[in-house]
């Protein structure tokens, strides 16, 4: 055999052909029958139309002019263009080509070339269930009739009249989505952040893991560069410890009960994901003092620490994840040495839960057929 055509064929495992965890888990998708934060609630306007794309399903999200969103299958059953391409009328989709217009259950409600005849449409468009919560909007990409039953993750801090200062930052990475999870609650790698110095010497002190969820704790200091270490307020937070969990599909942090996270992925495809990160915290300290900042204050400095802090950090994330994917699509067979006991553990959720997804679909088509 070549060296051409070996290289040429060398390409990592699909879900099926994946002989260990770890490569399970870097071609597993995440459950449909879940809600994904898929953009912005301020970045679609009235009229507006945009794709966001679930594990390679294209959707179209728009806003009618009432200000109601819809998500649904971005294909014009007719010539199969994207519908995104087309236009927002009142509160229905029109495609770019001959002008056929679906309003938001999918149906189609217009076509203007009607001397040639009325289509013979037998099924409507699909359609997603949406909802806006945390100022992102959701998707629930898999059966509509599940959605109801599913609830979008409860993040009690945000909600009610006096919600922590908060901001959400988000980034799309050339990278599986199972590598995020293993980056944001594997801590050995402080030394990617050396300059911020986020977290620092952090020791797993516990874990434990069910069928849905993988708990953890660090001891480690949190907050310890320049910046940050001013505003943190070691008097009233704990920064000597941080709780971690992956909580199917999503992720959090806690430090003391004050400084949180949510981390909400979007997986695009096999080597692309979107990631949401809401940071809330309950109050920082003004410098030089022991006074707690009052809302106003904590939130302008969340807003000043994010492109500063925050983004940066998550930046360096972003390039050795990248890296990351580049070293696995080469090197997926190479034998994984993982010192973190809880990776595996990220993996095995991330791989059994698809595993589960997989032959639940398979029933329904063996049920179908
Ligand atoms: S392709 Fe959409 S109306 Fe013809
Ligand atoms: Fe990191």
């Amino acid at each position: 055999m070549s060296n051409t055509h070996n290289l040429a064929s060398r390409h990592p495992p699909n879900f099926v052909e994946a002989k260990n965890t770890r490569q399970k888990s870097r071609a597993a998708g995440l459950d449909p029958n879940r809600w994904y934060a898929v953009e912005y609630d301020n970045a679609i306007k009235k009229g507006q139309i945009t794709e966001v794309v679930f594990w390679n399903l294209p959707i179209a999200l728009y806003r009618g002019e009432d200000g109601l969103l819809a998500a649904v299958q971005n294909r014009c059953p007719h010539r199969q263009l994207k519908l995104s391409h087309g236009a927002v009328e009142n509160c229905q989709l029109r495609c770019a080509y001959h002008g056929w217009a679906f309003n938001r259950e999918g149906w189609l409600v217009d076509f203007s070339h009607d001397s040639f005849g009325k289509p013979l449409l037998k099924k409507q468009l699909r359609t997603y269930p949406v909802a806006i919560r945390y100022g992102l909007i959701w998707v629930f990409p898999g059966d509509p009739e599940k959605a109801e039953s599913v609830e979008i993750p409860n993040i009690p801090e945000l909600e009610g009249d006096d919600p922590w200062a908060s901001v959400t930052v988000d980034f799309t990475w050339n990278t599986h989505h199972s590598m995020v999870i293993d980056n944001v609650c594997d801590f050995a790698h402080a030394f990617l952040h050396r300059k911020y110095r986020p977290f620092t010497d952090a020791k797993l002190r516990h874990f434990e893991s069910d069928d849905n969820r993988v708990f953890l704790s660090y001891d480690t200091f949190v907050g310890g560069g320049r910046f940050s270490g001013m505003f943190v307020d070691r008097e009233r937070i704990n920064t000597k410890s941080i709780d971690l969990c992956y909580e199917y599909p999503y992720q959090w942090s806690d430090t003391g009960g004050k400084i949180k996270h949510w981390c909400f992925l979007l997986p695009i495809g096999e080597r692309k994901t979107r990631v949401f990160f809401v940071f809330y915290f309950d109050a920082f300290k003004i410098p030089l003092t022991s006074l707690k900042t009052p809302k106003w204050l904590t939130q302008t400095v969340l807003r000043i620490a994010s492109p500063l802090l925050l983004k940066p950090i998550l930046l360096e994330d972003g390039i050795a994840l990248e890296a990351e994917q580049e070293g696995y699509d080469e090197f997926w067979d190479a034998p994984p040495i993982e010192l973190n006991p809880v990776v595996p553990l990220f993996q095995q959720l991330t791989a059994h839960k698809w595993e589960a997804y997989l032959q639940s679909q398979e029933k329904l088509n063996t049920i179908g057929a």
